[in-house]
Parts: C-alpha cells; sequence; structure tokens
C-alpha cells in the first residue's frame, strides 16, 4: 500500500509519544487515534475532545472492544476549550480535522476554532512536546481552514517551534497535508 498522511501522523506519533505521557485527541472522531495514543501511553493519560456525542460512543466502543478503557477521558467539548480540562504538561496532541466519517459533513472543525485550539495546545505543551496535524482540502471541506491555519503556523516564533509541513505534490484530487510542530523550549 501506498503511504498516505495517516501513515505520516500515525509515525509521528508513535516516534514521539512513549509510556506515562499525558496526552490529547483533539478530534476524536470514530476513536483511531485515541487509541493509538492509549496503545503507546498506557500508564499516562489521554484526553480526548469531540463536539459530537456519535464520536464519543464510537470511542468508548473501540477502546473497551481493544480493553484500554482507562487512564482516558472523553469529553464531549470543543478542543477550543481544552485548556478547562487540562492543567499538567502534557507531552503531544492530534488534531484530524474535517468531519466524522458516516455522518453529518456540515459538522466539522472550523478556521477560528482550531487556530484557538491549536494556540491552548501551544501552551499547554512541554518541551519538545509535539502537534500532529492532518489538515484536509477540497470536496465538502473546501480550502479556507487549510489556507488559514497554514497562514497562522507560518507566523509561529521560529526559535520556540519547528513546523514542518508534508504534501503529496503529484497525487490528484488534494489529498490530506500534515503538519509537525515541535515545541523547542
Ligand atoms: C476527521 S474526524 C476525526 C477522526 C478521528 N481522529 C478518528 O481517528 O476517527 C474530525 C472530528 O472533529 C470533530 N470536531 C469538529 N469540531 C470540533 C471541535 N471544535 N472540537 C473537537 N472536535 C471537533 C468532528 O465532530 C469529527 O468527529
Amino acid at each position: 500500500m501506498k503511504i498516505n498522511t495517516t501513515k505520516l501522523a500515525k509515525d509521528f506519533i508513535t516516534e514521539n509519544v512513549k509510556d506515562g505521557d499525558i496526552v490529547v485527541d483533539a478530534t476524536m472522531g470514530r476513536g483511531n487515534d485515541t487509541l493509538l495514543l492509549k496503545t503507546l501511553t498506557k500508564s499516562g493519560f489521554v484526553y480526548a475532545f469531540d463536539i459530537q456525542k456519535d464520536a464519543i460512543s464510537s470511542t468508548k466502543d473501540l477502546l473497551i472492544k481493544n480493553n484500554l478503557y482507562e487512564n482516558v477521558s472523553l469529553i464531549l467539548e470543543g478542543h477550543q476549550n481544552m485548556d478547562k480540562y487540562i492543567d499538567k504538561p502534557i507531552s503531544c496532541v492530534v488534531f484530524n480535522l474535517g468531519y466524522l466519517p458516516k455522518a453529518d459533513h456540515n459538522i466539522a472543525t472550523t478556521p477560528q476554532t482550531t487556530i484557538l485550539a491549536i494556540e491552548k495546545a501551544l501552551n499547554l505543551l512541554k518541551q519538545k512536546g509535539i502537534i500532529s496535524l492532518c489538515i484536509y482540502q477540497g470536496g465538502d471541506t473546501g480550502f479556507e481552514e487549510k489556507e488559514k491555519v497554514l497562514d497562522y503556523l507560518k507566523k509561529l516564533d521560529y526559535n520556540k517551534y519547528t513546523v514542518i509541513i508534508s504534501e503529496f505534490l503529484n497525487r490528484p484530487n488534494f489529498p490530506p497535508i500534515h503538519v509537525k510542530i515541535i515545541k523547542e523550549i
């Protein structure tokens, strides 16, 4: 199988998250990233956010099926309010933007709340903590969120944060982009 954005994100998260870490899934969806984070953090803790009850129940079912429904908090709340729930430095925040698969495509992340959430995530991260960000474009999603989020990230202080984007230049249909952010100091 060819490499895709999900694999880029998974590799980056797996290289950086370890046993005992406190981490965040900012867009729980069907729970795949929450499950990955739970598998990697073991005795640590995962906070997962979504604004849809459907996402919470799918993720809960997936964790129970895998015997990993412990040291995790599934929170029905916008990720832009993550700082109300987390008061310790965290190692990793995962964003997989867009809409919930097999649900209403109109309920999706927005540029304003995503940027606010990234800002909060950057403040909560400890030194050498990471953000993994998958940004969709084209189709129902359009280009506004991608453009606004990248524009915000471009302006981050390069002494404090390293930002690297990966995109598939020669693939059709606007494939998603992966962004790696590392908090340097
Ligand atoms: C592409 S899905 C995430 C996929 C998920 N990571 C997985 O592994 O299945 C995007 C999710 O973001 C959620 N979302 C939209 N706005 C949000 C917000 N402000 N805060 C948290 N989640 C949000 C949607 O409800 C949707 O479930």
